[in-house]
Protein backbone atom coordinates (compact mmCIF):
# COMPACT_ATOMS: atom_id res chain seq x y z
CA UNK A 1 0.00 0.00 0.00
CA UNK A 2 1.67 3.20 -0.78
CA UNK A 3 2.69 5.50 1.89
CA UNK A 4 1.70 9.38 2.83
CA UNK A 5 2.63 11.05 5.47
CA UNK A 6 -0.30 13.69 6.48
CA UNK A 7 1.40 16.51 8.35
CA UNK A 8 -0.98 17.20 11.47
CA UNK A 9 -0.36 16.85 15.04
CA UNK A 10 -4.13 16.58 15.98
CA UNK A 11 -5.48 12.65 16.66
CA UNK A 12 -8.77 13.61 15.69
CA UNK A 13 -7.77 15.06 12.18
CA UNK A 14 -6.02 11.89 11.48
CA UNK A 15 -8.24 9.66 12.66
CA UNK A 16 -10.88 11.62 10.40
CA UNK A 17 -8.89 11.38 7.37
CA UNK A 18 -7.78 7.69 7.77
CA UNK A 19 -11.73 6.65 7.88
CA UNK A 20 -12.01 8.76 4.95
CA UNK A 21 -9.76 7.39 2.78
CA UNK A 22 -10.55 3.61 3.76
CA UNK A 23 -7.84 1.29 2.19
CA UNK A 24 -6.37 3.24 -0.85
CA UNK A 25 -3.42 4.89 1.03
CA UNK A 26 -1.71 3.99 4.34
CA UNK A 27 -1.55 7.64 5.73
CA UNK A 28 1.22 7.86 8.13
CA UNK A 29 0.91 10.69 11.40
CA UNK A 30 4.13 12.81 12.33
CA UNK A 31 4.80 10.60 15.12
CA UNK A 32 5.40 7.71 12.87
CA UNK A 33 8.20 9.65 11.85
CA UNK A 34 9.77 10.63 14.30
CA UNK A 35 8.57 14.41 14.20
CA UNK A 36 7.47 15.64 17.76
CA UNK A 37 7.05 19.40 17.11
CA UNK A 38 5.35 22.18 16.36
CA UNK A 39 4.78 22.65 12.86
CA UNK A 40 5.02 26.78 12.33
CA UNK A 41 1.79 28.04 10.51
CA UNK A 42 1.78 31.99 10.92
CA UNK A 43 0.29 32.80 6.97
CA UNK A 44 -2.88 35.09 6.55
CA UNK A 45 -4.99 32.47 4.32
CA UNK A 46 -5.68 28.99 4.59
CA UNK A 47 -3.65 28.07 1.28
CA UNK A 48 -0.85 29.73 2.73
CA UNK A 49 -0.69 28.00 5.86
CA UNK A 50 -1.36 24.65 4.82
CA UNK A 51 1.45 25.07 2.07
CA UNK A 52 3.41 26.25 4.95
CA UNK A 53 3.01 23.04 6.69
CA UNK A 54 2.86 20.74 4.22
CA UNK A 55 6.54 22.37 2.77
CA UNK A 56 8.11 21.96 6.26
CA UNK A 57 7.50 18.32 6.26
CA UNK A 58 8.20 17.55 2.94
CA UNK A 59 11.39 19.75 2.89
CA UNK A 60 12.51 17.80 6.26
CA UNK A 61 12.02 13.98 5.46
CA UNK A 62 11.39 14.33 1.45
CA UNK A 63 8.11 11.71 1.63
CA UNK A 64 5.24 12.80 -0.01
CA UNK A 65 2.64 14.62 2.25
CA UNK A 66 -0.60 16.37 2.87
CA UNK A 67 -1.36 19.17 5.22
CA UNK A 68 -5.09 20.77 6.12
CA UNK A 69 -5.71 24.04 7.30
CA UNK A 70 -9.49 25.08 8.39
CA UNK A 71 -11.28 28.28 9.35
CA UNK A 72 -14.65 28.66 10.33
CA UNK A 73 -16.12 31.64 8.86
CA UNK A 74 -19.16 33.88 10.32
CA UNK A 75 -21.33 35.87 8.30
CA UNK A 76 -21.90 37.99 11.05
CA UNK A 77 -18.44 38.38 11.99
CA UNK A 78 -17.59 39.21 8.58
CA UNK A 79 -15.53 36.36 8.39
CA UNK A 80 -13.88 35.99 11.82
CA UNK A 81 -12.61 33.25 13.15
CA UNK A 82 -11.60 32.03 9.80
CA UNK A 83 -7.64 31.68 9.37
CA UNK A 84 -7.54 32.39 12.94
CA UNK A 85 -10.09 29.59 14.30
CA UNK A 86 -7.46 27.30 16.66
CA UNK A 87 -6.11 30.50 18.80
CA UNK A 88 -9.28 33.00 18.26
CA UNK A 89 -9.22 33.32 21.96
CA UNK A 90 -6.13 33.60 22.37
CA UNK A 91 -2.42 32.12 21.87
CA UNK A 92 -2.84 28.19 23.28
CA UNK A 93 -6.41 28.74 24.51
CA UNK A 94 -8.83 26.04 24.46
CA UNK A 95 -11.33 24.51 22.28
CA UNK A 96 -13.88 25.34 24.84
CA UNK A 97 -12.29 28.95 25.13
CA UNK A 98 -12.91 29.48 21.29
CA UNK A 99 -16.41 28.35 21.77
CA UNK A 100 -17.62 31.06 24.97
CA UNK A 101 -15.96 33.45 22.37
CA UNK A 102 -17.64 32.55 19.68
CA UNK A 103 -21.26 32.73 21.50
CA UNK A 104 -20.26 35.98 23.00
CA UNK A 105 -19.21 37.71 20.21
CA UNK A 106 -22.36 35.98 18.47
CA UNK A 107 -25.47 37.08 21.31
CA UNK A 108 -28.40 38.58 19.67
CA UNK A 109 -27.02 38.05 16.05
CA UNK A 110 -30.13 36.84 14.38
CA UNK A 111 -27.65 36.04 10.99
CA UNK A 112 -25.72 33.00 12.28
CA UNK A 113 -24.72 31.53 8.79
CA UNK A 114 -21.25 30.30 8.94
CA UNK A 115 -19.03 27.62 7.11
CA UNK A 116 -16.49 25.53 7.80
CA UNK A 117 -13.51 25.67 4.57
CA UNK A 118 -10.52 23.18 4.51
CA UNK A 119 -7.67 23.89 2.22
CA UNK A 120 -5.38 20.75 1.76
CA UNK A 121 -1.44 20.99 0.27
CA UNK A 122 -0.34 18.00 -1.16
CA UNK A 123 3.26 17.14 -2.49
CA UNK A 124 3.69 14.72 -4.45
CA UNK A 125 6.57 14.24 -6.06
CA UNK A 126 7.69 17.39 -5.23
CA UNK A 127 4.33 19.04 -7.01
CA UNK A 128 2.47 21.24 -5.21
CA UNK A 129 -1.56 20.42 -5.52
CA UNK A 130 -4.07 22.03 -3.62
CA UNK A 131 -8.05 20.68 -2.89
CA UNK A 132 -10.80 22.78 -1.38
CA UNK A 133 -13.80 21.29 0.98
CA UNK A 134 -16.67 23.48 2.47
CA UNK A 135 -20.10 22.90 4.34
CA UNK A 136 -22.48 25.74 5.05
CA UNK A 137 -24.21 25.67 8.18
CA UNK A 138 -25.62 27.52 11.10
CA UNK A 139 -24.05 28.39 14.46
CA UNK A 140 -26.26 27.33 17.63
CA UNK A 141 -27.04 29.29 20.70
CA UNK A 142 -25.43 26.76 23.12
CA UNK A 143 -22.87 23.29 22.60
CA UNK A 144 -25.25 20.82 21.41
CA UNK A 145 -22.69 16.87 21.54
CA UNK A 146 -19.97 15.57 22.96
CA UNK A 147 -18.39 14.13 19.72
CA UNK A 148 -15.86 15.28 17.46
CA UNK A 149 -13.47 18.92 18.27
CA UNK A 150 -13.06 22.17 17.68
CA UNK A 151 -16.41 24.12 16.92
CA UNK A 152 -18.01 21.19 16.50
CA UNK A 153 -21.03 21.07 19.16
CA UNK A 154 -22.02 24.98 18.12
CA UNK A 155 -22.07 24.06 14.66
CA UNK A 156 -24.78 22.62 12.58
CA UNK A 157 -24.62 22.11 8.82
CA UNK A 158 -27.75 22.85 6.65
CA UNK A 159 -29.97 20.23 6.40
CA UNK A 160 -29.53 18.73 9.01
CA UNK A 161 -31.18 19.43 12.99
CA UNK A 162 -27.82 18.33 14.91
CA UNK A 163 -24.55 19.47 15.59
CA UNK A 164 -21.70 18.27 13.94
CA UNK A 165 -20.66 16.74 17.84
CA UNK A 166 -24.21 14.35 17.22
CA UNK A 167 -22.80 12.84 14.51
CA UNK A 168 -20.37 9.81 14.02
CA UNK A 169 -17.04 10.10 11.94
CA UNK A 170 -18.53 8.45 9.32
CA UNK A 171 -21.60 10.82 9.15
CA UNK A 172 -19.59 13.64 9.22
CA UNK A 173 -17.26 12.91 6.84
CA UNK A 174 -19.87 12.33 4.39
CA UNK A 175 -20.98 16.08 4.50
CA UNK A 176 -17.73 17.96 6.28
CA UNK A 177 -15.47 20.56 5.09
CA UNK A 178 -12.76 18.16 5.56
CA UNK A 179 -14.54 14.94 4.33
CA UNK A 180 -15.00 17.05 0.92
CA UNK A 181 -11.45 18.01 0.42
CA UNK A 182 -10.09 14.51 1.48
CA UNK A 183 -12.53 12.82 -1.17
CA UNK A 184 -10.91 15.49 -4.26
CA UNK A 185 -7.57 14.41 -2.52
CA UNK A 186 -7.89 10.47 -3.06
CA UNK A 187 -10.09 10.94 -6.11
CA UNK A 188 -6.50 12.76 -7.41
CA UNK A 189 -4.30 10.16 -5.63
CA UNK A 190 -6.60 7.15 -7.22
CA UNK A 191 -5.72 8.31 -11.04
CA UNK A 192 -2.13 8.94 -9.96
P1 LIG B 1 -6.54 23.79 11.77
O1 LIG B 1 -5.61 24.97 11.75
O2 LIG B 1 -6.82 23.23 10.44
O3 LIG B 1 -6.13 22.77 12.78
O4 LIG B 1 -7.96 24.32 12.26
C1 LIG B 1 -8.10 25.48 12.98
C2 LIG B 1 -9.16 25.35 14.03
O5 LIG B 1 -10.42 25.21 13.38
C3 LIG B 1 -9.03 24.16 14.96
O6 LIG B 1 -8.25 24.43 16.06
C4 LIG B 1 -10.45 23.93 15.39
O7 LIG B 1 -10.80 24.80 16.43
C5 LIG B 1 -11.22 24.36 14.15
N1 LIG B 1 -11.59 23.19 13.34
C6 LIG B 1 -10.89 22.64 12.32
N2 LIG B 1 -11.57 21.59 11.81
C7 LIG B 1 -12.70 21.49 12.55
C8 LIG B 1 -13.80 20.58 12.53
O8 LIG B 1 -13.89 19.63 11.72
N3 LIG B 1 -14.75 20.79 13.44
C9 LIG B 1 -14.71 21.81 14.34
N4 LIG B 1 -13.71 22.66 14.42
C10 LIG B 1 -12.71 22.51 13.53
Amino acid sequence: MRKIVFATNNKHKLQEVRAAVCDTFDIIGLDEIGFHEEIPEDQETLQGNASQKSHFIYDRYHLNCFADDTGLEVEALNGAPGVYSARYAGEGCSFENNIKKLLMAMEGKTNRNACFRTVISLILEGKEYFFEGKVEGKILTGKMGEEGFGYDPVFQPNGFDISFAQMSLTEKNKISHRGQAVQKLTDFLNKK
